[in-house]
């Protein structure tokens, strides 16, 4: 069977695109070291790290920019904040933070698979030309990630 063809992100949404990408990359980290038994301490410092770097400026930008498209009525939009609160609660946990990191790789990587594969798509079909000209803007906010010098997950 021919695979459907995946569509184009739209320019304006690919920094935010490239950043999931990013965030897999994370929860793949995190992933790396639980198997290679890694401290909770050293993959919760670099949570923190991640969390305020990387997700915390992301979630900002897709809130402002991004999900005003469809609204906060829309069920798609509400599914996105839901877990915008769930992952920022996962990230902030410190009880429990063996668990919450487990629970964090799976979750942040299926909301953006969600993104991804379904909401994104949907913003860029229902955006008018001026809020994506908006979403645009938001190449001036992003710069190249740090590199994190603990790289646990290597080797
Ligand atoms: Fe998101
Ligand atoms: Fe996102």
């Amino acid at each position: 069977m021919e695979k459907p063809k995946p569509i184009k992100r739209h320019e304006a949404l690919q920094p935010l695109s490239r950043q999931h990408h990013f965030g897999l990359l994370f929860s793949w980290k995190i992933r790396k070291g639980f198997a290679k038994e890694i401290s909770i301490s050293r993959m919760k410092a670099y949570a923190d790290w991640f969390f305020e770097k990387e997700i915390q400026p992301h979630f900002r930008l897709e809130e402002e920019f991004v999900f005003p498209v469809l609204g906060p009525e829309n069920p798609l939009i509400e599914r996105a904040l839901q877990e915008h609160q769930e992952i920022k609660a996962l990230f902030e946990d410190t009880k429990e933070p063996s668990k919450s990191l487990s629970i964090l790789e799976e979750k942040l990587k299926d909301h953006i698979r969600f993104e991804e594969r379904t909401l994104f798509n949907k913003i860029q079909e229902a955006a008018t030309i001026s809020e994506m000209e908006k979403i645009d803007e938001i190449h001036l906010q992003i710069s190249t990630p740090d590199e994190y010098t603990d790289a646990f997950w290597e080797n």
